[in-house]
């Protein structure tokens, strides 16, 4: 008997759901994204980075800094991220709406860095982090980038120049960022999803009175 009707129509039937799944699914939930107004503070969210962090987005993805450390968080009772401190709220595909690439990542064998931009908002930590990070977390795994800085000896009584790192970067040396460890702390600076969103709002955290009417009665 010739199938080849019922094979033609089993491959139309097959594609033709797959795009459906996989295109216009999708498409449908997320495609037309904007950027929203929060009315708290007029300002609209995601932010367009300014060119420094913009620039800086591509020394991080340069150096790899994805293969360690996501930008993703997960949604409460889902993980610890919430109990870790790395973000108030679920991440959502809004949060990466102006990100090309979104650097996502997969891997955690560093702090997820979606808000790292509200959690550590000092430059200099940031540069000598980078520079050695067990200078500002001993015992730290992360690698150095040495590269990102200039590194000069010191004359005997000589004062090292301005915007290099404090001494005890490097005793004896001066250590000067270079653009390209600026724009990066640029971005990191930038990284933050705090902004509460009708589709992600920052989940509620009972206060004393409604946590002592859920809790049983002592009695
Ligand atoms: C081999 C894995 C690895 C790579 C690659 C890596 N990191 Fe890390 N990172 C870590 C680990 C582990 C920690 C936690 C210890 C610490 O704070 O130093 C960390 C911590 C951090 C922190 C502090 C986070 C916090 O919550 O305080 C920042 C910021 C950071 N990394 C940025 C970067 C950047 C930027 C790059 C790329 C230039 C990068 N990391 C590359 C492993 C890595």
């Amino acid at each position: 008997m010739n199938q080849a009707a019922l094979i033609v129509l089993g491959v139309f039937a097959a594609t033709a759901s797959s795009f459906y799944g996989i295109l216009v699914v999708p498409q449908a939930q997320i495609g037309r994204l904007d950027q929203t107004k929060i009315e708290e503070t007029g300002s609209y969210y995601p932010a367009v980075r300014p060119g420094e962090a913009q620039a800086g987005a591509e020394v991080y993805r340069a150096n790899g800094c994805v293969e360690c450390h996501t930008q993703q968080v997960k949604m409460k009772g889902n993980g610890t991220d919430f109990e870790r401190g790395w973000g108030r709220r679920r991440t959502i595909a809004q949060d990466y709406l102006l990100d090309n690439p979104v650097q996502l990542g997969t891997v955690r064998l560093g702090p997820d860095l979606a808000n790292i931009g509200s959690r550590q908002t000092n430059a200099v930590y940031h540069l000598q982090h980078l520079y050695n990070a067990r200078l500002t977390m001993p015992g730290s795994t992360m690698p150095q980038y040495p590269y990102l800085f200039t590194k000069r000896a010191l004359a005997a009584g000589e004062k090292a120049s301005e915007g290099a790192l404090p001494s005890n970067t490097e005793p004896g040396f001066e250590v000067v960022p270079r653009p390209e460890a600026l724009a990066l702390v640029a971005y990191l600076r930038s990284l933050n999803s705090e902004a509460p969103l009708y589709s992600a709002p920052f989940p509620l955290v009972p206060t004393n009175s409604t946590a002592a009417a859920a809790a049983p009665s002592a009695k």
